[in-house]
């Protein structure tokens, strides 16, 4: 089953409370995020609100705020917090060995899907 999941380097490239992107070639960029209790998650790259910028928000327990109007967006859902509506994609995600995996048919799919749009 390995290969149907994308290697995307070591865990220790993201330092806990913080994300990194990854860009996707023809897609959505992905924001991949290590929280402070050691969990990682992986989200498009964009608010359900106005699309800012969630890998440069704050990371607080399972929850990342938007860096633009603070909508509180959950890492585990994509879904947003309180009385804000919105769900941004949540790429499925895996921790092995200390290597971190996307699923490829999450990343893959949004690809195709942006081709077709276009
Ligand atoms: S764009 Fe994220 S809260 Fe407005």
């Amino acid at each position: 089953m390995i290969g149907d999941w994308l290697d995307i380097g070591p865990t220790d490239q993201i330092a806990p409370g913080n994300a990194r992107t990854l860009p996707v070639r023809g897609g959505e960029e992905i924001a991949v995020f290590h929280t402070m209790d050691n969990q990682f998650y992986a989200l498009v790259n964009k608010c359900p609100h106005k699309q800012g910028p969630l890998s440069q928000g704050i990371v607080h327990g399972n929850v990342v705020t938007c860096p633009l109007h603070n909508w509180n967006i959950s890492l585990k859902t994509g879904e947003a917090l309180g009385d804000d509506e919105g769900c941004v994609p949540t790429i499925p995600l895996r921790v092995d060995a200390g290597r971190i995996y996307l699923l490829r048919e999450a990343v893959v799919a949004k690809r195709a899907a942006v081709a077709k749009a276009a």
